[in-house]
């Protein structure tokens, strides 16, 4: 079969690779679409904090395809040497999810990795409430798109999205946001004001896939007992604050990672979005390419997508 095998790491190369075989309580996948994420950059870099995985291997972390018995299924976790961007992928049984009818294959990715990441931070670990307020950093990216309309569907009063394209905002405000932060416009107190004055007061939630300073700007903006949820670290790997941002108003700071969220509450979530997304409520631009161009399509994900889910076709 063919893949995009990671051989250093780097950029993965489209070529031959040997054929998945199922063991006991394995499934051998016919992969119709694969997601490209950060995550998946990072660890064929070798950069990813879990370790190096050892070479080679096949890319790719997320697919949606067929099984035995014409089961259509999205994994988030093929059996290493094994990814998702190939013609075959292996999965355990167990980590099969069945996608429903209605959502084609390059949507069943591109609410997995990503849709997960906006809709459990928001629903499983800050617990959102309705009528609270919800500020989406990163809202120009894929991540931020979902967590915009996850924010409004879970009942958020009042949803900011914020980030550095004024196009991609304005399709931020288009999906549901009630107001919009440039966060190339200001900085520091004057972000936090920004954000302050944009939620209408503090906020009760942050959604945070940047760090750095965005993020220590959003703490500030937060309300008492708000919490930041942090997800990723687009704009910075470190951030310096001082204690009395959380202190003086008993906020929290909570790390999340999809890997790390429960099976059933994944399923649920999974099955969730999907729902949302199959009768379109939530929507996701999608731009899928053929596997075979997965170079060209890896430089167009580290250059910025704005906020385009990237999928591959085998
Ligand atoms: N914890 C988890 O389980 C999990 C799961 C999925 C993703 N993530 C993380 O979430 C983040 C977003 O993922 P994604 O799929 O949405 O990626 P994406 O579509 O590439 O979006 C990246 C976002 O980060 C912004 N950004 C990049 N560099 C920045 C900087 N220096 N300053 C401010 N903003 C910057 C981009 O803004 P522009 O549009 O202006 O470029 C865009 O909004 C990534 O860090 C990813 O690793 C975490």
């Amino acid at each position: 079969m063919n893949a995009a095998v990671v051989e250093e790491y780097g950029t993965p190369r489209y070529r031959a690779f040997e054929e998945p075989v199922a063991g006991e309580g394995q499934l051998v996948v016919e992969v119709e679409a694969a997601g490209l994420n950060p995550v998946d950059q990072a660890k064929a870099a070798g950069r990813f904090y879990s370790g190096r995985a050892p070479l080679p291997f096949v890319a790719g972390g997320e697919g949606a395809g067929i099984v035995a018995g014409g089961r259509r299924v999205y994994f988030d976790a093929p059996v290493a040497p094994f990814g998702s961007m190939a013609d075959r992928s292996l999965v355990n049984a167990a980590d099969a999810i069945d996608v429903p009818d209605g959502v084609e294959p390059a949507l069943a990715v591109a609410v997995g990795i990503a849709g997960l990441a906006a809709w459990l931070p928001l629903a499983w670990r800050a617990q959102l409430q309705p009528g609270e307020t919800v500020l989406v950093l990163g809202a120009t990216g894929v991540v931020g798109c979902i967590a915009v309309q996850a924010a409004k569907l879970l009942g958020a009063a009042r949803v900011v999205a914020a980030g550095r394209n004024e196009q991609a905002l304005a399709r931020a405000a288009a999906l549901g946001a009630d107001a919009t932060v440039r966060l190339d416009a200001s900085e520091g107190d004057d972000l936090t004001a920004a954000f302050r004055e944009a939620a209408g007061g503090g906020v009760d939630v942050v959604i945070d896939p940047l760090w750095g300073e965005p993020a220590v700007a959003a703490l500030g903006a937060l309300g008492d007992g708000g919490r930041l949820i942090q997800i990723g670290q687009s704009a910075g790997a470190t951030a310096t604050f001082p204690s009395a941002i959380v202190r003086g108003k008993l906020a929290e700071i909570r790390g999340h990672t999809n890997f790390l969220a429960p099976h059933d509450v994944k399923v649920a979530a999974y099955r969730t979005l999907a729902e949302h997304a199959a009768a379109g409520r939530i929507t996701v631009e999608i731009e899928a390419a053929p596997l075979s161009e997965v170079a060209t399509v890896w430089e167009r994900q580290q250059a910025g997508g704005h906020g385009k889910k990237l999928v591959l076709v085998p």
